[in-house]
């Protein structure tokens, strides 16, 4: 009989836990073509005459947990996206490739600051059928219509749409295997809100739940954490960086240093949820820094400080490797 250690029990025990979530989840349809679209944009983005250059995997917004296999019911969880989309703006900036992995339908790059009338009352026709952007909305349409085409048309912008947690994990799997070869010059940021419990496939439901007298019982399973996975083996050189939301500020700092340990990432963002757009802290190994938006500046983000100090550190992270 093997005699195991209790670390490496539970080691075993998390790996199979991680094999059945991708054994169980359904099959993403678009595989083939998301593995080509990364390692064109990988190849294209990792070395420019004979220098290496950075990509930026970049996950935003939330993932939701179907309840139905022929799904009408989820579960969400909250993101806007506009951490995600805004970061990815000063990641491009900052001269980053971005891989932007991202729930369908939440705040895209270039968009944050487009007026939020709908896009359509953005537009008239002129006289000789022309498409004008109308007076008022031009100056911010134009400069995002014109960053986006230059980021596009540079090859630098990779989009890959999800919506559910099993999307959600098989395309980091993917992308973090595909970022291997980057080494020390590959970056995950990681502010996508990931269901912790889900429902598994395998006793999932097929057809819409029927409504029915009384209280409903449904027996939700943990997500297994992927961020050591992610460390460990995906793309173990990588400079990591992950999120920690709470909405009571006096755990928040403590459980990201737990995050930071645990999992073994290069920094963890701490942020609450009402001030998440005022300030976050960077949490690493020997310093929490507050970073804060510019307040004297109407169109300030606090994420152009942030990306600045985590470009620092993951230059300070290439060169100490
Ligand atoms: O999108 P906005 O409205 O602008 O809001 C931004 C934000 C608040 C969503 C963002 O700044 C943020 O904090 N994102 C992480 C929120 C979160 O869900 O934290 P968590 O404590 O559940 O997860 C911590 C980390 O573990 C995250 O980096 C997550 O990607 C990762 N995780 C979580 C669950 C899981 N099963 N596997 C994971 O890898």
């Amino acid at each position: 009989m093997d005699v195991l250690s209790n670390s490496d029990a539970s080691q075993n025990l998390k790996h199979s836990e991680i094999e059945s979530f991708f054994d169980s989840a359904p099959q993403l349809k678009d595989r083939d073509d998301i593995d080509r679209r990364l390692d064109e944009f990988i190849k294209k983005n990792s070395q420019s005459s004979g220098k290496l250059l950075r990509v930026v995997c970049v996950t935003s917004g939330g993932t939701t947990v179907p309840l139905e296999k022929r799904c009408v019911r989820y579960i969400d969880n909250f993101s806007s996206g506009h951490r995600g989309a805004t970061s990815t703006e000063y990641l491009l900036k900052a001269g980053y490739a971005v891989i932007f992995l991202n729930r369908r339908g939440t705040c895209q790059p270039f968009c944050t600051s487009l007026p939020e009338d709908p896009l359509l009352s953005c537009f008239e026709i002129d006289k000789e059928q022309n498409l004008q952007v109308l007076g008022s909305q031009s100056e911010a349409v134009m400069r995002a219509v014109g960053e986006h085409r230059a980021a596009t048309d540079q090859g630098l912008l990779l989009k890959i749409p999800f919506t559910t947690i099993f999307e959600y994990l098989q395309m980091l799997q993917l992308t973090a295997m595909s970022m291997k070869t980057l080494g020390t010059h590959a970056m995950f940021y990681l502010a996508a809100a990931v269901s912790d419990f889900y429902v598994p496939w395998e006793s999932m439901v097929e057809h819409k739940i029927q409504s029915a007298p009384g209280p409903f019982d449904m027996r939700l399973v943990q997500v297994p954490k992927m961020l050591s996975v992610l460390r460990n083996y995906w793309a173990p050189m990588a400079y990591c960086v992950s999120f920690k939301l709470e909405t009571d500020s006096k755990i928040l700092l403590e459980k990201a240093e737990m995050a930071l340990k645990k999992y073994e990432m290069n920094a963890v963002v701490a942020n609450e949820l009402t001030t998440r757009k005022e300030e976050v802290v960077l949490v690493t190994s020997n310093e929490r820094i507050k970073v804060h938006r510019d307040n004297t500046q109407p169109d300030a983000v606090v994420e152009c400080p942030l990306i600045k100090l985590l470009v620092e550190n993951h230059s300070a992270y290439i060169s100490t490797r």
